[in-house]
C-alpha cells in the first residue's frame, strides 16, 4: 500500500506529497535558518502521518507537547527520568508501539545530550521482536549532533553523536527512520547529514550552509543560490521519498498549534504604576520554587585499555589459550576451548542462523552447553559475541597466527560490536590475500540478507576511515585495510556467497 503523507502545495499548485513507505527507508533532512517554518514543517508532517506510523520525537524546546491532546502522544519529561529509566521507557514505547514526545526543555545543554543519548540508545537496543516502523523526529538535530566541540563536555558530546550516527546510519533495519531538521547544516556532524537521501531545504542566509546544501544535494553551488530568497514556509524538497529533482513546495497548515512561535504584539495590562512595584517584588502565592539543574553524574570508570581489550578479545580466538582459564591446565582449557568451538559450530550449522540475533544465538548456545555439560562458567555475552564475531568471520587458524591478526582485533574492539565480525571477514581476506568478499558475504555476516545493507554498513566503515573501497577496471572491488597495511584482491561484489552458513569450515579451527 502507498501512504502519501500531504505536506502542503508544490509551485504548479498541485498536492506536495511524501512517500511514507520511501521516507522510512530513506530518511530526512530539513535545514533552513530559523524561523524558516521547520518545526511548522515537523508538525505538518508529524500530524499528516500520526494515524499511519509510530512516532517518537525529539524536542528540544518543550514545542510539541502540543500535539498529546489531539493525537494521543505521550509526553515524556526528560527532566524527570534519570538516563537509566528513559532507556527503558524507549523500550517499552517500541514494545507498546506507542507514540512519544520526548520533552527536553528545562535541562542544560549536556543534560539534553545525555538524556537524548539515552532515549534513542533504548529505541535502537530494542528486542527484535518490536523493531516495527517508527519515525524518529529530532528538532534542532545540530544540539545532538554537534560538528565540532563545544562547552559540553567531550563525554556528553560522544554519546549523543554515537546515538544520532546509530539512529541515521544503522537505524534502519531496526524500523527506526531518523527525521532531522537543523537550523545550520555546517554545524551538524557530517555523517549524520550525509545518511538521509531526502531533503527539504528552507531559507539559508550563510555561504558556509549554502556550499554544504549544495555539496549533499550534488549541486552547483550556483545553482543552491535558490534557497537564499525562499519565503517562510517555503522549501525546496528532493529525494526518492519526495521528487526526483529540485522541487519548489510550500507546506500547508497545521492542526495543532507551537508554544514556541513568533513573538506577537499584545496589549498591555493596564496596572496602576504603584502596584507594579509590589507585584514584582512580593512573592506571590504557590510559586514553584527555582529551577535547578539535576546533578551532574559522576564521570563514568575510563574504557578499558587497548592491551585490555586485546586479552579481551583475544579470549575469543579459537584455539588460543584464554586468559579467564589460566588456572585450569592449559589442556583442560583447550578441551573446554574446544567443546566450546563444537558446540558454536553447532549452533552456526543451522542455515537460519545467520539471520537470528544475538540473543537468540546466545540462549540457543547456553542451553546446548548445558546439555553437553561443559564444565566451568559458559562466557557471557560479550565474550559469547566475540566468538560469534571470529566464527562469522571465518578466521583460519594461519590467518589468526598471523602477527597482523593481533593488529585487526585490535581495531575491531574499537568499532561498534555489530560491526565486529564484518570487520573480521575484511581483515582476514586481506590477510589471506583473498578476492574482496561480495555483496551477499558481508550482508551475511552482519545477520542480513539485503546487498543495500552490506553496501551501508561498508560505506560506514568507509566514512570513518577504517576501510578504503576502490574499484578496478574490470570491475573487481578491492578493500584496503589503512590499519593493517593490506589490501584484499579484487572481488565481485555481485558474487554469490561462498560460504553459506552450515559450511564445515565456517569454523575451521582446531
Ligand atoms: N508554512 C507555514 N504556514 C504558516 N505559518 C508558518 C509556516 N511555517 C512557519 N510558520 C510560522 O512561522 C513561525 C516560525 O516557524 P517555525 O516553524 O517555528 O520556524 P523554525 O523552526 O524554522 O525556527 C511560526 O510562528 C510558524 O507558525
Ligand atoms: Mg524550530
Amino acid at each position: 500500500m502507498k501512504v502519501g503523507i500531504d505536506m502542503g502545495t508544490t509551485g504548479a499548485g498541485t498536492p506536495a506529497a511524501l512517500d511514507l513507505e520511501e521516507l522510512l527507508a530513506t530518511r530526512l533532512l530539513v535545514q533552513g535558518n530559523s524561523g524558516s517554518g521547520k518545526s511548522h514543517l515537523l508538525r505538518r508532517l508529524i500530524e499528516q502521518s500520526a494515524n499511519w506510523v509510530q512516532q517518537a520525537i525529539l524536542d528540544p524546546e518543550g514545542d510539541f507537547v502540543t500535539l498529546a491532546d489531539r493525537y494521543g502522544h505521550v509526553v515524556v519529561e526528560a527532566a524527570d527520568q534519570s538516563e537509566g529509566a528513559l532507556q527503558r521507557i524507549a523500550a517499552r514505547v517500541r514494545q507498546h508501539r506507542v507514540s512519544v514526545v520526548l520533552n527536553l526543555e528545562g535541562l542544560d545543554a549536556e543534560g539534553q545530550m545525555r538524556h537524548a543519548a539515552a532515549f534513542l540508545g533504548g529505541l535502537f537496543d530494542a528486542d527484535r521482536d518490536h523493531w516495527y516502523p517508527m519515525l524518529v523526529v529530532v528538532d534542532e538535530a545540530q544540539l545532538f549532533a554537534p560538528a565540532a566541540a563545544g562547552e559540553v563536555s567531550d563525554e556528553a558530546r560522544k554519546v549523543s553523536l554515537g546515538a544520532m550516527t546509530n539512529l541515521m546510519c544503522r537505524g534502519r533495519k531496526r524500523g527506526l527512520a531518523g527525521i532531522i531538521a537543523t537550523q545550520r547544516l555546517a554545524k551538524l556532524a557530517k555523517n549524520v547529514a550525509a545518511e538521509a537521501s531526502n531533503f527539504l531545504m528552507g531559507r539559508t542566509f550563510l555561504d558556509i550552509d549554502m556550499a554544504r546544501a549544495a555539496d549533499l544535494l550534488g549541486m552547483e553551488r550556483r545553482q543552491a543560490e535558490m534557497f537564499r530568497d525562499l519565503e517562510r514556509g517555503h522549501f525546496v524538497a528532493l529525494g526518492p521519498a519526495l521528487s526526483r529533482r529540485p522541487l519548489p513546495i510550500r507546506i500547508g497548515e497545521v492542526e495543532t498549534a507551537g508554544r514556541t512561535g513568533s513573538p506577537r504584539l499584545m496589549p498591555l495590562p493596564d496596572t496602576p504604576p504603584e502596584d507594579a512595584h509590589g507585584l514584582i517584588f512580593a512573592p506571590g502565592e504557590a510559586e514553584p520554587p527555582p529551577f535547578q539543574p539535576p546533578p551532574r553524574r559522576p564521570p563514568p570508570p575510563p574504557p578499558p585499555s587497548t592491551a585490555e581489550l586485546l586479552a579481551q578479545l583475544a579470549a575469543a580466538r579459537p584455539a588460543a589459550a584464554t586468559p579467564e582459564v589460566e588456572a585450569e591446565s592449559e589442556e583442560r582449557a583447550a578441551e573446554r576451548d574446544a567443546a566450546l568451538d563444537a558446540i558454536l559450530r553447532e549452533v552456526l550449522a543451522d542455515p537460519e542462523a545467520a539471520y537470528r540475533s544475538v540473543a537468540v544465538l546466545y540462549q540457543d548456545f547456553l542451553v546446548r552447553c548445558r546439555i553437553r555439560a561443559v564444565g566451568g562458567r559458559p562466557p557471557d555475552l560479550p565474550a559469547f559475541r566475540r566468538r560469534l564475531a571470529a566464527a562469522r568471520a571465518g578466521v583460519e587458524a594461519d590467518a589468526a597466527a598471523a602477527p597482523e591478526w593481533d593488529r585487526a582485533l585490535a581495531v575491531a574492539a574499537d568499532l561498534p560490536e555489530d560491526l565486529h565480525g564484518l570487520y573480521l571477514l575484511l581483515a582476514r581476506a586481506a590477510l589471506e590475500g583473498a578476492p574482496c568478499p561480495s555483496d551477499a558475504e558481508v550482508a551475511r555476516v552482519c545477520g542480513s540478507r539485503s546487498p543495500g545493507r552490506a553496501r551501508r554498513l561498508l560505506g560506514y566503515l568507509e566514512q570513518r576511515d577504517v576501510i578504503v573501497l576502490r574499484t578496478e577496471r574490470g570491475g573487481g572491488r578491492i578493500i584496503a585495510l589503512p590499519g593493517l597495511g593490506r589490501e584484499t584482491a579484487p572481488g565481485d561484489p555481485a558474487a554469490p556467497d561462498r560460504d553459506e552458513p552450515g559450511d564445515d569450515d565456517l569454523f575451521a579451527v582446531a
